[in-house]
């Protein structure tokens, strides 16, 4: 049989067939565009920019999220001459209600800050907490054995502390000018009076019915009388606009005290069938942390976000600090040896990943070692070959403390979403926010969803004799994948950043930014792309796209390769003389600005 040489198969990369976005991409923006029929004429537009595959321009202000309805909240604070820290809060009570399956104040989140007045980046961790109680074998039989992901995911054992609401609050603290209570309003209105169940939340409500049907509070509000939500039918959540309002009045120590803290606890504990360790103290002792942006030299620009006990800005900087050293505008989007780098480079960030990265405050972690422009060279060096790599292991940072660790290949599976804001002032937000699994626990309380984030633990604590990094631990916080990122350039934003999916995140992000800094594309283009993702398996090309292409060359590359869907949530701002806005044609957002 002759086999063709990778050049020859280049040819099968004819632009039209590789720039072919998701089939099923187009059908929810149709059905998107059917449930926002009521909203307002400037999120008419936005959808419309989104449908025909445009950038939304603006002079002022821009914000990129996964629903009309939260958008809309958050360009009505921004218009009123609130912050994007104020915005932010708008956006994220009104998405844990009409996204309530990826987000809200059951969950936890990450945010980048860059100070318009100051010229500094900030990170604030309000990721969920592991209970006091909690013990490294929370996840394991009796004999020791690691239990099946979702009788782990679904119940009250997976229920970490919240850190949503906190961080809510300390971002407003910290940057907000308008008034906190004005904040809530938007979502309370729509809690109390209803909101159009969109397509996307029904299709999954529908997916779920049955973990959903486990719990009375869920059952009640996702299957009422035991049918699933439709998409266009009016949903009300009262007990929701109730916590709002407490939030409102008396701060996110409505949610840390008091009677609701007390509803999260017994619901997290007399969960039947799987009941959860979370105490009053828990949620009493909840502190946002403040850490050190981890930002990564590429091209002409440094990277930034969140560092551990995220992977994301790691394993995102390292992956590009390892391209760096490749000329990929030069080989361009339709050349199989830039994918070929790109899923080598993806492979050896996340054997890293799985290696060193885990929460900081708890194991030693080489921070400054992974991104090393010298260690990255060297990783770089590996990928100078023609083909896939045969062996791929973690490499040795300089560690600031000696310490053997063993692998981890805990997944993070996708729901999540991201926020991208811009505002009047030059302030610039990147947060990603999460539940979890889609729906997190299943558990409500308050008329929010718990989150089942302490799944992003390790189940094993310990490989061969040795631990592993991102194990359980009383008060840890479990390691993430969520990249919020801003790209700078000249010590000023370029581009903000960032997406839901789990531990594809990382790739989903890498690889936007290299589509918009090395292909120069549009932004909107860059984040409809197909997608190309290898985390430490195969090499997932999005299926029903132009990517599939590329399987064929790829597997003669010497990848393992698989067509799957990959349902990225991309929102992003790029900043220059005009602020242009994107959202991801995969999901129901829009971006919006004036
Ligand atoms: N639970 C998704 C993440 O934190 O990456």
């Amino acid at each position: 049989m002759r086999i063709l040489s990778l050049s020859a198969l280049a040819c099968l990369l004819a632009a039209p067939a590789f720039a072919q976005q998701a089939a099923d991409a187009v059908a929810p923006e149709a059905a998107t565009k059917g449930a926002f029929a009521l909203a307002s004429p400037a999120v008419q537009a936005a959808l419309a920019a989104k449908d025909a595959g445009q950038e939304v321009t603006a002079e002022n202000w821009m914000i990129a999220a996964a629903n009309p309805l939260a958008v809309e909240a958050g360009a009505e604070v921004l218009r009123a001459g609130g912050t994007a820290a104020d915005a932010m809060v708008a956006v994220q009570v009104v998405l844990g209600l009409v996204e309530p399956q990826s987000s809200g104040l059951g969950g936890g989140a990450f945010l980048v800050w860059y100070d318009g007045t100051t010229g500094e980046l900030t990170t604030l961790d309000g990721r969920e907490t592991a209970p006091l109680a909690a013990t490294p074998r929370l996840f394991q039989d009796d004999a020791g054995e690691p239990l099946k992901f979702f009788d782990a995911v679904v119940g009250g054992r997976s229920v970490g502390t919240p850190g949503t609401p906190a961080l809510l609050e300390t971002a407003h603290r910290r940057w907000g000018r308008a008034n906190w209570p004005t904040l809530f309003q938007a979502a309370t209105d729509l809690a109390r009076d209803g909101f159009t169940v969109s397509p996307r939340l029904a299709q999954l409500v529908e997916r779920d019915a049955e973990r959903l049907s486990r719990f009375d509070a869920t059952a009640a509000y996702f299957l009422p009388g035991g049918t699933p939500i439709t998409a266009g039918e009016t949903l009300k959540n009262p007990r929701y606009a109730e916590t709002l309002q407490a939030l409102a009045t008396h701060g996110a120590d409505a949610i840390y005290t008091g009677p609701l803290a007390a509803d999260i606890v017994r619901t997290v504990n007399t969960a039947p069938g799987n009941p959860g360790v979370l105490s009053a103290m828990d949620l009493a002792i909840y502190e946002v942390k403040e850490r050190a942006p981890v930002c990564a030299s590429y091209r002409e620009f440094e990277v930034c976000g969140m560092g551990p006990p995220s992977s994301g800005a790691l394993t995102v900087g390292q992956i590009l600090g390892m391209l760096g050293h490749y000329d990929l505008a030069e080989l361009g989007e339709q050349h199989p040896d830039s994918w070929r780098l790109i899923g080598d480079a993806s492979r050896l960030a996340f054997a890293d990943r799985g290696r060193y990265m885990a929460d900081s405050d708890f194991v030693p972690v080489p921070t400054n070692g992974l991104v090393d422009p010298a260690y990255l060279a060297k990783r770089a060096r590996l990928l100078g070959g023609k083909k896939a790599l045969t062996q791929v292991a973690p490499g040795t940072p300089e560690f600031d403390h000696a310490l053997n660790l063993a692998d981890d290949e805990a997944l993070e599976l996708p729901s999540t979403s991201h926020i991208s804001i811009v505002d009047a002032y030059g302030n610039a937000l990147s947060m990603t926010t999460t539940i979890e699994n889609a729906f997190g626990s299943r558990l409500m309380a308050g008329g929010f969803l718990l989150n089942n984030e302490l799944t992003d633990f390790s189940f094993r604590s310990h490989r061969d004799g040795l631990p592993i990094a991102n194990r359980l631990e009383p008060g840890k916080r479990p390691r993430s994948s969520m990249a919020p990122t801003i790209v700078m350039e000249d010590g000023k934003p370029a581009l903000v950043i960032g997406s839901p999916g789990g531990s594809r995140i990382i790739g989903y992000v890498a690889k936007t930014i290299i589509a918009w800094a090395d292909w120069d594309m549009p932004l909107q283009q860059a984040l409809a792309m197909p997608h190309l993702v290898n985390r430490f398996g195969t090499y997932d090309m999005e299926e029903g796209t132009g990517a599939e292409v590329l399987m064929p060359l790829m597997k003669l590359a010497g990848f393992e390769v698989n067509a799957r869907s990959l349902n990225s949530g991309l929102h992003a701002i790029e900043v220059g003389e005009v602020l242009k806005g994107a959202a991801d044609p995969r999901r129901e957002g829009i971006a919006l600005g004036e």
